[in-house]
């Protein structure tokens, strides 16, 4: 079967001119679709977008031009009848083992994150995945649909076995059941779009194949196979190691630039990104991915763009020196995030806040999670 993926194109405009058209025109409601000769109406349900972040420590770049800048444009766009639920997915986080003071703190700073970037609790359902057992209670049912031989062909179980070839002990069933839980996340809530980046394809491919399963198998519709929104900024890489995703778990924090990083840090750390000596600038992620990667960032940051490519904005860039690029790179960084790092630190020393927002997203989140367990379990003869 072929995945069902799409690419929204790059800066919010653009981006929602497709992201509109999936989601529900705003001058048109999103219920009603004409047809092409205007006599009769066609109804399309509303929409509801579900994605999830682990809060295992401070969101970095590639985290926000590949998510959560998505989940707020979301916010702000879409139709108004389209549902917004977004989860800290905290069970995530545990398939490697956790400090739990250390798990409880990145989960309210975490939860305060999403509120910086711009996430409303009146508009979007913002949640602790561990407060609502019915993620885990729906892991188990899907888990006895899903196959054995496709969770261990999933990249990310590659991966990480392939580092731990001679410890099986250390190898955790968790780690293999993953997708598992998060198909769960995603149809728990009916999803029908998912907004993320490129790493989580092929996870949410498995969610859909789990979904048309499950609805062969028992019946009807009770399942939703959700829709991928891949961003454009798809895979943002590491500063240090530009064939290498940006990630949270790189042992060299300079490989990447947290949300909370100061404007210094910011500059110091591009100063010091991998690139190469060739002169002048040119666009060749393959030949030249660190320089490549920075083309990349300044593209997808950049909050007025003038280009429709990075080969076009390469092309103005040619005759830069890298210390110039470096610095250009800095510069649109911190514009793009600075306005997160003020309202980061407001928003984590507000304890009652956080705290009445968890608890308004984890009712809100049961409500919607309780009305597919009901046909889940009717489904399979438990309810
Ligand atoms: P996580 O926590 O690793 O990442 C959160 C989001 O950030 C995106 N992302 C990136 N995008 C571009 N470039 C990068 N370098 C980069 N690094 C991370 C990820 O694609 C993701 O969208 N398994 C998921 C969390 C999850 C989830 C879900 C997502 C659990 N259940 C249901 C969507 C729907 C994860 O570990 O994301």
């Amino acid at each position: 079967m072929l995945p069902r993926v799409r690419h929204i194109g790059r800066d919010t405009l653009r981006q929602w001119s497709l992201a509109e058209s999936i989601l529900g025109s705003r001058r048109v409601p999103s219920q009603t679709v004409w047809s092409r000769d205007q006599s009769t109406t066609v109804t399309t349900p509303p929409k509801t977008i579900f994605s999830g972040i682990q809060p295992t420590g401070v969101p970095h770049l590639g985290n926000y031009l590949g998510a959560l800048r998505q989940w707020v444009t979301l916010q702000s766009e879409a139709a108004k009848d389209t549902t917004l639920v977004y989860s800290l997915v905290d069970l995530h986080a545990i398939t490697v083992q956790q400090d739990p003071k250390q798990l409880q703190q990145w989960k309210k700073e975490s939860l305060a994150m999403l509120l910086a970037i711009g996430l409303d609790p009146n508009k979007s359902t913002i949640f602790h995945q561990s407060d609502i057992p019915a993620h885990a209670e729906l892991m188990w049912i899907l888990s006895c649909q899903a196959s054995t031989g496709y969770l261990g062909r999933m990249t990310q179980w590659k991966d990480k076995t392939a580092n731990e070839k001679d410890s099986s002990k250390k190898l955790k069933l968790g780690l293999l059941s993953y997708p598992v839980l998060q198909a769960a996340d995603v149809l728990v809530h009916r999803a029908t779009h998912v907004p993320v980046g490129h790493d989580q394809a092929q996870h949410l491919e498995f969610a859909r194949e789990l979904a048309n399963g499950f609805n062969h198998t028992f019946g009807g519709d009770v399942l939703i196979p959700p829709e991928t929104l891949i961003s454009p900024a798809r895979r943002v890489m590491s500063l240090k190691d530009p064939m290498a995703k940006m990630s949270k778990s790189h042992p060299n924090p300079n490989s990447r630039i947290l949300l909370t990083d100061s404007e210094e840090t910011i500059r110091r750390k591009i100063k010091a990104a991998v690139t190469d000596s060739m002169d002048g600038i040119t666009y060749d992620p393959e030949g030249r991915p660190g320089v490549s990667n920075l083309i990349d960032i300044l593209y997808h940051s950049d909050a007025h763009p003038a280009y429709s490519s990075q080969d076009e904005l390469a092309k103005d860039l040619a005759d830069l020196s890298m210390r110039e690029l470096k610095d250009r790179v800095a510069d649109t960084v911190e514009t793009s995030i600075k306005h997160i790092r003020a309202s980061y630190a407001h928003f984590l020393h507000d304890n009652d806040h956080l705290d009445s927002v968890a608890a308004q997203g984890a009712e809100k989140a049961a409500k919607s999670a309780a009305i597919t367990m009901k046909a889940v379990k009717s489904a399979v003869g438990l309810g």
